[in-house]
């Protein structure tokens, strides 16, 4: 379990973080030692928790051998502090970012997002979850570590001495691994104590798609998507979730039982293969847990004024949208602050995905169809099928900075890393024309 991160604000009402990036040796494969990068340790990093309104800042400190960044992975803030590709960390610095949390409850996440070696830093271990709380009052498990569990979903090769395999740059998709870690740990179990269990699900691979599912097909109740609550629980047998998506789910057990959390071939290009992800041991005696509440939050859904702007991105082949490659020198796309858009994505060949900072989305259609009643919530991060357009109605914030853009692209880090990736800013409506699309490369 991933040791939470929760620091007592100080006098000045500052909630302070302090997350350092290192290098190390991690115990994944028994009796081998496997490379790896972590924050505050070896592997992975902390659970960092705050609240809507709370302000943090973060002290990020680079003890890497190379220059990176952190990105705050769905959360809603200011472009200087969003961790792209323009706040480089160099190597024995500190970054020092700091913001007010304003946006719903949700399972956020961070991770290095240096251009062209997001892939390779992700892979070799960088990666945490980032919860928000707000103060809907909901009888939901949140408890971490006893009824509200991280689940932190990654697929790995590994070479016969241990490290990790496979050039997260080559091929179709970088990585498709064949051991998937949870919480990175290989073959893991947990017991659990109470009747009812939240779990917060990252799928934070390089490439691969979870298609989860329990052994005996138990059905369960998602309750949030990326942005947060839906409005309603769903109850499903399955779902999926493609690079950098989250999903909480709440799942019932009966006392001394064993069951097996799976994912499951769906035939995509990115989701092949069986494999058991973790064991579930209910205790003898479980802790009484009351029902899954019958509503959540009033969703307000996101819908596009008639008129709205329309923009289309085309994914072509790893590389390119619209036909371009990511250039950091350029803004593409010039944004109103605080306005609700439809954003069509266009992929003509195989899978995608697609992830928007800063913004919360809800997804309208997808090759044709409505999205699944699991999917309907707010959202940053969407799968994008192979010969598909998705609809989606964007809501943008308020943080306008006409220097300093914001980043749209595939979460395949293969993808992202070679070009496909865009950068937008928002500006003072009325203000679009007057933006300079060429900027420096570090802003
Ligand atoms: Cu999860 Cu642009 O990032
Ligand atoms: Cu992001
Ligand atoms: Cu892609």
């Amino acid at each position: 379990m991933p040791p939470l991160l929760h620091p007592e604000p100080g006098k000045d009402g500052v909630r302070r973080f302090e997350l350092s990036m290192q290098a190390g040796r991690t115990q994944i494969l028994a009796g081998k030692q496997t490379p790896t990068w972590g924050f505050n340790g070896t592997f992975l990093g902390p659970t960092l928790r705050a609240g809507r309104g709370d302000k943090v800042q973060m002290a990020v400190r680079n003890q890497l051998p190379e220059v990176s960044t952190v990105h705050w992975h769905g959360m809603r803030l200011p472009a200087r502090m969003d961790g792209g590709p323009h706040q480089p960390i160099e190597p024995g610095t500190v970054w020092t970012p700091h913001w007010t949390i304003d946006q719903p409850a949700a399972t956020s996440w961070y991770h290095p997002h240096p251009h062209g070696t997001t892939a390779q830093h992700v892979y070799r271990g960088l990666a945490g979850m980032f919860i928000l709380d707000d103060d809907h009052d909901l009888d939901l498990p949140a408890d971490y570590g006893v009824n509200d569990f991280p689940l932190i979903l990654q697929d790995k090769k590994f070479a016969a001495d241990g490290s990790f395999d496979g050039d997260p740059l080559k091929g179709t998709f970088g990585i498709l691994g064949d051991h998937i870690l949870v919480n990175g740990t290989y073959n893991p179990h947990l017991t659990v104590t109470t009747e009812r269990v939240r779990f917060r699900v990252l799928n934070g691979s390089n490439a691969r798609m979870y298609n989860l599912a329990f052994a005996d097909k138990r059905r369960f109740h998602v309750i949030a998507n990326d942005g947060g609550l839906l409005s309603t629980p769903v109850e499903v047998e399955t779902f999926s979730l493609t690079p950098g998506e989250r999903a909480e789910i709440i799942v019932a057990f009966a006392p001394g039982e064993q069951v097996v959390l799976r994912t499951t071939d769906n035939g995509v290009d990115i989701g092949k293969g069986d494999f058991d992800l973790l064991k579930l041991i209910a205790a003898d005696d479980l802790k009484p847990a009351p029902d899954v509440p019958a509503r959540l939050v009033p969703l307000a859904p996101i819908s596009a004024p008639a008129g709205a702007k329309v923009r289309r991105f085309r994914l072509s082949g790893h590389d390119a949208i619209n036909g371009k490659e990511m250039d950091m020198a350029r803004i593409d796309e010039v944004v109103p602050a605080g306005a609700i858009e439809i954003w069509e994505i266009e992929n003509n060949v195989y899978s995608h995905n697609f992830h928007i900072h800063e913004v919360a989305f809800q997804v309208l259609e997808t090759g044709g169809s409505a999205p699944p009643a699991y999917a309907t919530g707010y959202k940053d991060t969407v799968y994008v099928p192979s010969k598909s357009v998705v609809r989606l109605a964007v809501q943008f914030g308020g943080f306008t900075d006409p220097a300093s853009p914001y980043m749209y692209h595939c979460h395949i880090l293969r993808h992202e890393d070679s070009g496909m990736m865009g950068q937008f800013v928002i500006v003072k409506p009325g203000t679009e024309s007057q933006v300079n699309l060429t900027i420096p490369t570090h802003t």
